[in-house]
């Protein structure tokens, strides 16, 4: 069959390179793609976001099924539009989005559902909010909307929670409401599944890592790289995870007549009282994917077509044994201005170790392939173990040059 693929990250270059090993798989398109995935796809270059472009690209190309990566055409209602032409979709309805598109939404599902999370409060008045803020002193606040990974402020005093407060207002535009959330402390994980609207089916477990520098110091990214599975998670203690969150909440999603297709991802923190969600996203994980991918044992196109038509079978995935890692290399001065022009060499010979390097931020400038974005690639690694997936995946970023390039040097570290 013919497939339309959305978006153009790592993320999206590792769905391509999984989508292309599947037998059922007879031409891949992709909207926008990046120079790696051209390899593995024809690209197009559309408003991704734009459900009337997409509609008409999918229509024109006479594809069976389009796979939407990034979350953005989804709360826009790109699956929506496709679905009402009978075109299969793999991603949820704008309207099942906003588990990711609105943390208030998200947070109404939860306590509907029974599913542990922080206790919080919701303002629409920014002068409340900072009053409320600045009683509780250590606070999280957040941004109501999709706002790239920069919606959300961990505040530890009064003084911090209150400029917190007024830093999110004035970037929401005073428009968007905002949550205060207790801090939670444990350590945090990522658990997704593959969901068609009743059922759904586990992805192994991962962990991203979303400080800048080695030690989880430095600012908040898009996420530094990830590993899977965790090794600090029995079988047994995944399943009940998996029991407790994703079943309760497709029912409430169905019962709403908004049933959930697609990736469901529930942002994990594991705290000393038990598991609790931090956030939903209504697609996979970035840099999770590219692990998980790697790891997943499965005809990912087959998984994503019978989700599509709500005929997911499969309870159990099955993985590959050992593990993945996935190293991001960032751009100089990310995440706050990334330099771009520089130069990248080194691709094949990092491949040539056996690493897949899923490219971001990176564009073909006539032949040359120069850095695009602040994540420009990961390099990513399959392999028996842990430590032998990690020394696979920095042999071959060893390997990977350009000016400026930047990556954490303890990605899985937390797993021993
Ligand atoms: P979110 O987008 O809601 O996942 O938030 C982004 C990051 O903020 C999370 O990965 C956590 O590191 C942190 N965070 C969010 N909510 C809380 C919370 N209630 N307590 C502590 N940290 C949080
Ligand atoms: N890795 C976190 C995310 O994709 O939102």
């Amino acid at each position: 069959m013919d497939i339309l693929l959305l978006g153009s990250g790592a993320r999206e270059h590792a769905l391509a390179w999984k989508l292309s090993q599947s037998p059922l798989l007879k031409k891949l398109y992709a909207a926008n793609g990046n120079p790696g995935m051209a390899r593995l796809a024809h690209c197009f270059e559309i408003p991704e976001a734009h459900p009337q472009e997409v509609l008409g690209l999918a229509k024109r190309l006479k594809v069976q099924l389009v796979v939407i990566g990034p979350e953005a055409p989804l709360v826009a209602g790109v699956a929506d539009v496709l679905q009402q032409e009978g075109i299969a979709v793999f991603g949820p309805s704008a309207e099942a989005a906003q588990l990711e598109g609105s943390k208030h939404f998200a947070k109404q599902c939860m306590q509907k559902a029974g599913v542990p999370t922080a206790s919080f409060e919701v303002f629409e008045q920014v002068e409340l909010a900072v009053a409320r803020a600045r009683s509780w002193g250590s606070v999280v606040v957040k941004m109501d909307g999709l706002a790239q990974g920069k919606g959300v402020v961990v505040a530890r005093t009064s003084q911090e929670a209150e400029a917190a407060v007024r830093m999110l207002w004035a970037l929401g535009g005073g428009k968007q409401r905002l949550l205060l959330e207790e801090v939670l402390e444990g350590w945090e994980m990522s658990l997704m599944a593959i969901c068609d609207g009743e059922r759904f089916a586990l992805l192994p477990a991962s962990q991203d890592h979303k400080r800048l520098l080695d030690g989880d110091k430095g600012p908040n990214t898009g996420g530094m790289g990830a590993y899977s599975p965790l090794p600090q998670l029995s079988e047994s203690m995944l399943e009940e995870l998996g029991r407790l969150i994703f079943p309760p909440v497709l029912n409430v999603l169905k019962e709403r007549g908004t049933p959930f297709k697609g990736v469901l991802y529930a942002g994990l923190m594991m705290t000393p009282q038990g598991p609790r969600v931090l956030e939903f996203n209504c697609r996979l994980g970035d840099p999770e994917a590219q692990v998980l991918l790697l790891q997943l044992n499965e005809d990912f196109l087959a998984l994503a077509l019978a989700c599509a038509q709500g005929e997911l079978r499969q309870a159990r995935l099955k993985s590959k044994p050992g593990a993945s890692v996935a190293v991001v290399a960032c751009a100089e001065g990310y995440p706050a201005d990334p330099r771009k022009g520089a130069e990248i060499f080194g691709i094949a010979q990092a491949e040539a170790l056996g690493a897949q390097v899923f490219l971001a931020g990176a564009k073909n400038d006539f032949g040359r392939l120069r850095v695009s974005g602040g994540r420009v690639l990961s390099v990513c690694a399959q392999a028996s173990s842990l430590p032998k997936a990690q020394e696979m995946a920095y042999a071959a970023m060893e390997k990977i040059r350009f000016e400026g390039q930047h990556f954490r040097n303890d990605i899985g570290a937390k797993a021993f």
